[in-house]
Formats: C-alpha cells, sequence, structure tokens
C-alpha cells in the first residue's frame, strides 16, 4: 500500500528523507529567479510490480538540461536512475509522478549562479489522468496569443523551470477564457506545442506532428509515439504545421509524459473533426497504455522495474 502523502519520503543530495523535513530558505536563488531545472517521469503499476517508463532517456535528458545550464550536478546518471527507484520503492508506489528537480539552493540576491550550491531533489507523487476526467471525453484548446520561446531566448530543449513561464502564461490565458488548455505557435507562426506537450494531428489517415524547427521540445512521449505508430504501420510526418491545419484536421491530441496521450476534440470554438474522439487516436492511446503497463513485449527495453 502507497504510504500516505504526510510520511512520504523525498531522495535529496544523496539522502531519503521525509518530504515534510526538506525544505528551501525563502531567498532561494531558484525561488526567486527560477533558475532550477527538472523532469517528468511517469512509472506504472504492471503484473510485475510497477515499472518507470523510459527512465534512461528521462535521466538523459535531464543532464543534458544541467549541461545547457551549466549546472554541475554531483552525481552520476546511474546514481540518478538509482535514487528514482529508490523513491519509488521507499513510498511504495505504484503508478506515480516522479519529479528530479535540481536548484542554487543559495538564499542571495543577485544573478550570480557561479560557485553556488546546486541541490538535487527526486519527489514522487501518485498521480492519475493530467487533465482529469477531460482525458477521457477530449479537451477544448484555443491558439494561444503568446508565441512559444525560441532557442535564441532561451534554450527549448531545456526542462528549465523559466521556460514554463511562458507555458504558463498560454495556459492561464486559455484557462481564463474557458478553454482547457492553449496550442502555442512558434515565432514565425507555425504550431508548436501545448504548454507542457506535444501536438499530433491526423489527417486523412496521416499522423502529423510539429518538427524540431518549430521550437518544441522533442518529447519523449512523442518520439516514443513515432516508434510504435511505425511499427503497427502508421507513419508520421515531421514537418512545419501551419494554423489553419488545426481547422481541417480530422484527430488531434496532445501527447506527453503528464498528459500521456490526450484527445483534443475543439480548437478555437471549432470542432476537430465531428468533435468526438477519433479512432487513430483511441487506437495509439490503446497501444501506449498497454506498452506502459508491460503489456508488450516488443517494447519493454522502455520499462525500467522497480524491485
Ligand atoms: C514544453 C513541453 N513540450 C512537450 C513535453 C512532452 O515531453 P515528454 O513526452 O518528454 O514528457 C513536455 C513535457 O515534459 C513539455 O514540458
Amino acid at each position: 500500500m502507497t504510504v500516505s502523502r504526510s510520511d512520504s519520503v523525498v531522495w535529496l543530495n544523496g539522502k531519503i528523507m521525509s518530504e515534510k523535513a526538506a525544505t528551501v530558505p525563502i531567498l532561494t536563488h531558484s525561488l526567486q529567479y527560477g533558475s532550477g531545472m527538472f523532469e517528468g517521469i511517469r512509472a506504472y503499476a504492471t503484473e510485475n510490480g510497477p515499472a518507470v517508463f523510459r527512465l534512461d532517456d528521462h535521466i538523459k535528458r535531464f543532464f543534458n538540461t544541467a549541461k545547457m545550464k551549466s549546472m554541475d550536478l554531483g552525481y552520476t546518471r546511474k546514481q540518478m536512475s538509482d535514487a528514482v527507484i529508490e523513491v519509488v520503492k521507499r513510498n511504495k508506489l505504484g503508478s506515480c509522478y516522479i519529479r528530479p528537480f535540481a536548484f542554487y539552493d543559495d538564499a542571495h540576491i543577485g544573478m550570480a549562479t557561479e560557485g553556488k550550491k546546486v541541490s538535487v531533489f527526486i519527489a514522487a507523487v501518485p498521480f492519475g489522468a493530467y487533465f482529469g476526467s477531460k482525458k477521457s471525453n477530449g479537451i477544448k484548446c484555443k491558439v494561444s496569443s503568446w508565441r512559444r520561446i525560441n532557442s535564441n531566448i532561451l534554450p527549448v530543449q531545456a526542462k528549465s523551470s523559466g521556460n514554463y513561464v511562458n507555458s504558463i502564461m498560454a495556459d492561464t490565458e486559455a484557462i481564463e477564457e474557458g478553454f482547457d488548455s492553449a496550442v502555442l505557435l512558434s515565432e514565425s507562426g507555425y504550431v508548436s506545442e501545448g504548454p507542457a506537450e506535444n501536438i499530433f494531428l491526423v489527417k486523412d489517415g496521416v499522423l502529423v506532428t510539429p518538427s524540431v524547427e518549430s521550437d518544441i521540445l522533442l518529447g519523449i512521449t512523442r518520439d516514443s509515439i513515432i516508434h510504435f505508430a511505425s511499427y503497427n504501420g502508421i507513419s508520421t510526418e515531421e514537418r512545419l504545421v501551419r494554423r489553419d491545419e488545426l481547422y481541417s484536421a480530422d484527430e488531434m491530441f496532445f501527447a506527453g509524459t503528464a498528459a500521456e496521450i490526450t484527445p483534443i476534440t475543439h480548437i478555437d470554438g471549432k470542432k476537430v473533426g465531428n468533435g468526438r474522439i477519433g479512432s487513430m487516436t483511441s487506437k495509439l492511446s490503446d497501444i501506449y497504455s498497454r506498452i506502459v503497463s508491460g503489456k508488450e513485449r516488443e517494447f519493454s527495453g522502455w520499462l525500467t522495474y522497480v524491485k
């Protein structure tokens, strides 16, 4: 049985400790200036106990983010992967969301990070559908008035806390206007991605997703979908996607670790296709659920079991 939230533990700088005791001073650099960085990972319950989905790829991205930000984590990839497993195990979690986070653990005023202490924690929480019950009916999105940041402003491939202010602006605007989420366009006006999700369209049976030129985060779920769709005979066009394609698509969905595969049934108040969840979206979603729960042997290499 999962330990109660009040007894949950985190890994902080190499030690397992109570989540309640893991606190930071109010002037912590990363709290003031958004200089932290993180990963978002999911583990799923399987017949053989919990399994973390694409752990190595998430940890690799965590280290790439640190490199882009000149942050020395002070741990090896193996140490971080082992720590993720340890946190899931110690909290007796099944399906859950895992948050590795690195930040400047130094209380001072000023931008300077040189020589400042870096702390790393890993927390894990029970987690269901990111969009809650809306996931099974489809969500309503709007094209944001905010453009997606580009790589000359902030490194888009880094999962850097500061990048998410852009996502939060778009998400907040959408929710304030009665939508569930937003689709951001790139600086050049092409479809980029959701606040924390990649986007896929289906048109005349073809799966389409914006390419890297549109300042997307090259998501691990996106990559998984491209791979398993291809294995199932569905090829994906990775290319520039025009805004008007959103309005003529037959199906549309978000893809991400948190969102998994979430159907988008309305965009800017218009129905996507017939406004119901499409057959390609349902099919890919079923395959995804089977893979993450260990039921597709071909993709078992993506799972790291918590033993
Ligand atoms: C901006 C952004 N795009 C896309 C994604 C999807 O990436 P992944 O599938 O690796 O979770 C995320 C989530 O991490 C994100 O934050």
